[in-house]
């Protein structure tokens, strides 16, 4: 063969791989309003910065057939590139070859970018579309998942690994995904399940449709399972390619820092009347944190699940940080087990990158109630102590309102080392409520007064003066400064500058025992 006839060869075969399971499958894969992985990429990575690997990869299943239907590429496409100029690495199935099934080809190919992405410390992407194990390959596909389990659990805290779910994804296969620190769905195209609705019915005669049991909705709202959805695979790229933007290469840099043009002594007005005098009158946290925030953004974190608990990332003076913070808009802002765990693996995720964090704080306490004790609350409620407790970044508290009983401790107390923390004139650090405190400290005064309800009221308006208030804990050195509202994003610009180069270690050991 002459030198022309060869590059005709390779072409050919590059051609075949980049039509992957041929015009008609792609035609149905755009009818179902999806993508192609290559589309995917292109649409995710900065253009022209994709560089393929293993394209010529074909399966070696000699079974069923499959000797007769051989696709180069063999149903993900895999490969490095860049985002905003960053090495990321990236594999996504190809719904075109085998319905994006993992054979161990397939797997192997996978696995190759991520020991890359290990080695190197790029982020990796792993754009999901997949029928699952290969049923022709048998146990050859289950040992390729095994092996891709195993390289997202030596990523894990060494590199971010963002899990975008585009299609199905169900079996064993949801569990690559369930190891990475992001999943994010689309509406409607993407459902992810252990076991999906024929054999549900069968086993236990429950009905139910893909959507409820694993869409995009179910994941986002009700399992806790995703962090983000999205209207569309537009969408999707738009997201991950902001994700990145808030986080570093892996767990030895930090994140990069953005110019702002909005000024680090920026007064915040609108904050000296957030908090309502009633105390029981709830206010929307959102409104503080966009109000703290460079140019008011907040990229916030399974906004859908646990609302009584945010978590998201904003910049402060270009520096990425992560926010948690109780959310009083929704059952009064109490911790209860999902939000204590929604909470709990943000701050060990930010932990893990060098992400400060910010918590902002209004907790009433823990959730009173059989569900939530029977439920576990003692040991998920500990998970959010654990992680705050063991985080070593650096982490500023704000008390805008309630601080009581144990849920003052969790909040990132200076206890646990917090490095700064403050607190608004209208904070009530206490061990409970003045409500509380009332009926159990004056019980025998109150049986015996002529007139309880106005007596309760008076002990009530003595106790908050007295206690719930920040100034017992700012004479004791808990809280480092009691704060103008207004001046808090200026404080809070200053306390993460000087904590840049903040150093702190735990114990040496093989890893802790969080109470999984
Ligand atoms: C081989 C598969 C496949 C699979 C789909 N295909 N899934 N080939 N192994 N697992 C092929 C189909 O034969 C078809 O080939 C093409 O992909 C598209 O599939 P369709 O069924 O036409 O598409 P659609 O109607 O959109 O349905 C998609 C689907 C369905 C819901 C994913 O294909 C399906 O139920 N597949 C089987 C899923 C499954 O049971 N997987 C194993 C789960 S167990 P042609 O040539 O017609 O285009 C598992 C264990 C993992 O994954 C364990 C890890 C530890």
């Amino acid at each position: 063969m002459d030198n022309k006839a060869l590059l005709e060869r390779l072409e050919k075969m590059e051609r075949a791989a980049e039509l992957g399971g041929g015009e008609a499958r792609i035609q149905r894969q755009h009818d179902n309003g999806k993508w192609t992985a290559r589309e995917r990429i292109d649409a995710l990575l900065d253009a022209d910065s994709f560089v393929e690997l293993d394209k010529l990869v074909q399966h070696q299943c000699r079974d069923f057939g499959m000797e007769k239907t051989r696709h180069p590429g063999d149903g993900v496409v895999t490969g490095y590139g860049r985002i905003d100029g960053r090495l990321v690495y990236v594999f996504a199935q190809d719904f075109t070859v085998f319905g994006g099934s993992l054979s161990g080809a397939h797997a192997r190919k996978i696995c190759k970018v991520m020991d890359h992405a290990i080695r190197a410390g790029a982020p990796v992407f792993g754009l999901n579309d997949s029928g699952g194990a290969r049923i022709q390959e048998g146990v050859a596909s289950l040992g390729g998942y095994a092996d891709i389990f195993l390289r997202n659990t030596m990523a894990s805290g060494v590199i971010p690994q963002i899990s975008a779910i585009l299609g199905p994804c169900a079996g064993g296969a949801v569990y690559s995904p369930a190891i990475t620190d992001f999943i994010a769905m689309v509406d409607q195209t993407s459902y992810m399940f252990v076991t999906g609705p024929d054999v549900i019915k069968t086993v236990t005669h429950e009905e139910v449709t893909k959507d409820d049991l694993g869409g995009a909705g179910t994941h986002n709202a009700t399992s806790g399972v995703a962090h983000f959805q999205v209207p569309d695979e537009a969408a999707m790229m738009a997201l991950l390619r902001e994700l990145l933007s808030f986080l570093p290469q892996n767990n030895l840099e930090e994140a990069p820092r953005r110019a702002t043009t909005d000024a680090a002594d920026r007064l915040c007005p609108s904050l000296t009347e957030l908090v309502p005098n009633n105390p029981n009158k709830p206010y929307d946290m959102h409104d503080c944190i966009k109000a703290l925030a460079d140019d008011g953004h907040f990229l916030e974190v399974q906004a859908e699940y646990a609302k009584n608990i945010l978590v998201g990332f904003v910049r402060l003076d270009g520096r990425s940080v992560g926010v948690v913070a109780n959310q009083p808009n929704f059952l009064a802002g109490c911790l209860d087990i999902n939000s204590s765990i929604k909470a709990a693996r943000f701050v060990r995720f930010c932990d893990a990158f060098n992400i400060p964090i910010l918590t902002l704080v209004d907790v009433p306490g823990f959730l009173p109630g059989t569900v939530q004790e029977l439920g576990g609350i003692i040991k998920h409620g500990a998970k959010l102590l654990y992680a705050f407790a063991e985080a070593t970044v650096p982490k500023v508290t704000v008390i805008t309102r309630k601080a009581y009983g144990g849920a003052y401790d969790v909040m990132s107390s200076k206890h646990i080392r917090a490095d700064f923390n403050f607190a608004w004139p209208t904070a009530e650090i206490a061990v409970m409520g003045p409500q509380g405190a009332v009926n159990i400290i004056h019980r025998g005064e109150l049986a015996k007064a002529d007139d309880p309800e106005a007596r309760r009221a008076e002990l009530v308006e003595e106790y908050r003066d007295t206690f719930a208030n920040p100034y017992r804990a700012a004479e004791l050195g808990y809280i480092d400064e009691v704060l103008r509202p207004e001046h808090t994003r200026i404080r809070l610009v200053q306390a993460f500058a000087a904590l840049e180069n903040k150093r702190d270690t735990n114990p040496p050991k093989k890893h802790g025992n969080i109470p999984l």
